[in-house]
């Protein structure tokens, strides 16, 4: 199944991730024109300029030229098995990425029973 094949790679990148403050490694995939690309956060000494899985995958897949992104994936590997959604769904900022830039994907969550639309996770995006 795709969601289950996007959500174990999510989870393989999310070690990657450079988190040395939070220790809450996520990964991201990005699947545009049938390729896939990945991301994880990377967090830097001026905390509030960290970048979350999601948009670096995402910049990822823009910077590759890549088509129309079709699914996105996000594993949050430290979140506790019986943690609630809301510690494995993506952040504000990358809301507003996924509604920009995947407003027709399928974002699949770790852990989540069901998927979602940019639209599911940000109702009235901003938009220009
Ligand atoms: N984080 C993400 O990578 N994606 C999200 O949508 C939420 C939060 C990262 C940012 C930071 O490095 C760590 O998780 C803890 O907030």
């Amino acid at each position: 199944m795709e969601s289950d094949e996007l959500l174990a790679l999510a989870r393989a990148v999310a070690r990657r991730a450079h988190c040395p403050y939070s220790h809450f490694h996520v990964g991201a995939v990005v699947v545009a024109g049938g390729k896939r690309y990945t991301g994880v956060n990377i967090e830097i000494s001026s905390y509030g300029l960290t970048l979350c899985a999601e948009r670096a995958a995402l910049a990822a897949a823009i910077s590759a030229g890549a088509g129309p992104i079709s699914a996105v994936a996000v594993a949050c590997i430290d979140a506790a098995s019986d943690a609630p959604l809301d510690a494995r769904t993506p952040c504000g900022a990358c809301r507003q990425w996924l509604a920009d830039l995947a407003p027709n994907a399928v974002i699949y969550i770790d852990g989540a029973k069901q998927s979602f639309t940019a639209a599911d996770l940000l109702p009235y995006a901003f938009s220009l």
